[in-house]
């Protein structure tokens, strides 16, 4: 009897037609192309009915590969906006190890525990922070809703089981913080409401000054603070918040400090940038995106805290369909999540095929192209700059050009001409209430070429868009 879902036959040449469509795609991705957009075809394909009988597997791949070419793949070496990956390829390799075997992490999953463990110990020393454990979520924003919950526990013990009974609490991060920290407020009962925008400096990084003044009028008002966040890299601009100064704060008045470094934390690893994360090695916890800054697909975020208690202590407990052996933790004793698959082979592959050395190099490349870029358009008659130069990689330019009446709509339009174009993918932001082109640089493969085309074509489009106006 045949299986229902068996590849029967094809199996084989379908794995040998994906691996052909795959290496077809990381070839295209050594040079960056223009967007294709999807055919009218493509779309009609895309509004079919549930198919009730089988396909063919070969066609169909060939379809699916159709959908992914005609998406925005963050691969692709000018994909500037956002913060992006670059689906490195020994991680892309990983992933599908990973899931032909479908490991499930919420146990023991035997060897691949150990090798999670090995991962999480291998990113601690990577970056330079003392983990007693940690583990790879989805993303940075259940990283800092995990750290958070653990905070949460720390300061008001009890609360998982009572909630917060009427206790008011805050949380303190820089104004310009991810939402994922407002968010983890939201979930946590803590409320949007205490959430406190601290003051940050002409560099845009926390003021710890501010910060000290604000948990003291909390304290003096019975309210606790949860923890600080502070942030390795806004989204907004890249800036660091001094961590050192920060850490004082903290430990002068018990309050735990967590740092999101969902986008940055990889730089602390780079020489160049390392300096800016002094004090990381006193935080009690923090939360990196490997699949950002550490090239690995999407999803590879990991958590790394301390002490391994304050994580048992917020997620740890009996159920009948999970009995407990012994003494032993299981994962979901300290996480967030249930059912988790091994997104940490990804990047332990990684590692062990290009080494660390390798990742370091590639964060500094991005790091150089930041400041090409700002070197470039702060020479350039027709660009504003920032006052101060990068952070990190991510580097704001305004087309300013005489006879423009609105700089800020001229700056969405040019944001949106460049997408149309497809030469160069970018996002804006708006910093300070001005409308920026704002692209950001994390992708292994961006050559210094792509940095001056980036400029060549903001240029370009913005004089005929100017012209036209
Ligand atoms: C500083 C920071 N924190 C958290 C996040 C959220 O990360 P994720 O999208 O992986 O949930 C981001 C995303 O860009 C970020 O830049």
């Amino acid at each position: 009897m045949t299986r229902p879902l068996s590849l029967g036959d094809q199996r084989d040449a379908a794995l040998r037609h994906a691996a052909d469509i795959v290496a077809h795609a990381w070839r295209e991705f050594d040079q960056a192309r223009e967007e294709v957009a999807p055919s009218p075809e493509l779309l009609a394909r895309l509004r079919e009915r549930l198919p009730e009988q089988p396909g063919d597997v070969i066609e169909d791949l060939d379809l699916a590969s159709d959908v992914l070419d005609a998406s925005l793949a963050q691969s692709r070496p000018r994909y500037f906006a956002y913060i992006g990956s670059s689906g490195l390829e020994v991680g892309a390799l990983a992933d599908l190890l990973a899931h032909s075997y479908d490991i499930n992490l919420a146990l023991d999953a035997g060897a691949a525990t150990q090798l999670e463990r090995q991962a999480i110990e291998w990113l601690a020393q990577f970056l330079g922070f003392p983990a007693a454990t940690g583990s790879f979520t989805s993303g940075g924003t259940i990283s800092n809703i995990t750290a958070l919950a653990a905070a949460r526990e720390r300061a008001l013990p009890g609360s998982r089981s009572t909630g917060m009974a009427n206790r008011r609490a805050a949380l303190y991060c820089s104004a310009e913080a991810h939402y994922s920290v407002t968010r983890a407020a939201e979930l946590l009962g803590i409320g949007r409401d205490n959430v406190r925008d601290i003051a940050i400096d002409a560099r845009r990084r926390m003021d710890p000054s501010d910060l000290a003044a604000r948990i003291d009028a909390d304290l003096a008002a019975g309210i606790t603070p949860i923890a600080v966040v502070a942030t390795g890299g806004t989204t907004l601009t890249g800036a660091v918040d001094p961590l050192d100064a920060i850490a004082d704060v903290c430990q002068e008045r018990g309050v735990w400090l967590h740092v999101d470094g969902a986008y940055g934390l990889p730089a602390a690893a780079a020489p160049t940038s390392a300096p800016r994360f002094r004090g990381l090695d006193r935080v009690d916890s923090l939360s990196v995106d490997a699949h950002k800054w550490m090239f690995v697909p999407k999803a590879c975020s990991a958590v790394l805290v301390r002490r391994t208690a304050d994580l048992a202590a917020v997620f740890s407990h009996d159920e009948d369909y999970i009995p407990h052996e012994d003494d032993e933790l299981n994962a979901v004793d300290v996480t967030l999540e249930y059912s988790r698959p091994l997104r940490a082979l990804k990047l332990w592959l990684a590692m062990r095929v290009h080494g660390a050395q390798a990742f370091r190099a590639a964060v500094e490349a991005n790091l150089a192209q930041a400041q090409l870029l700002y070197g470039l358009a702060s020479a350039h008659p027709d660009f504003q700059t920032r006052e101060h130069e990068p952070q990190l990689s991510i580097v704001p330019i305004r087309h300013v050009v005489a006879g423009c009446p609105d700089i800020d709509r001229h700056n969405e339009e040019l944001c949106r001409a460049m997408q149309r174009d497809g030469r160069v993918y970018i996002s804006p932001a708006v910093i300070d209430g001005r409308t920026w082109l704002r692209p950001c640089f994390t992708n292994f493969r961006t050559t210094t070429d792509d940095v001056h085309t980036t400029l060549a074509v903001a240029a370009e489009l913005g004089s005929t868009i100017c012209s036209a106006h």
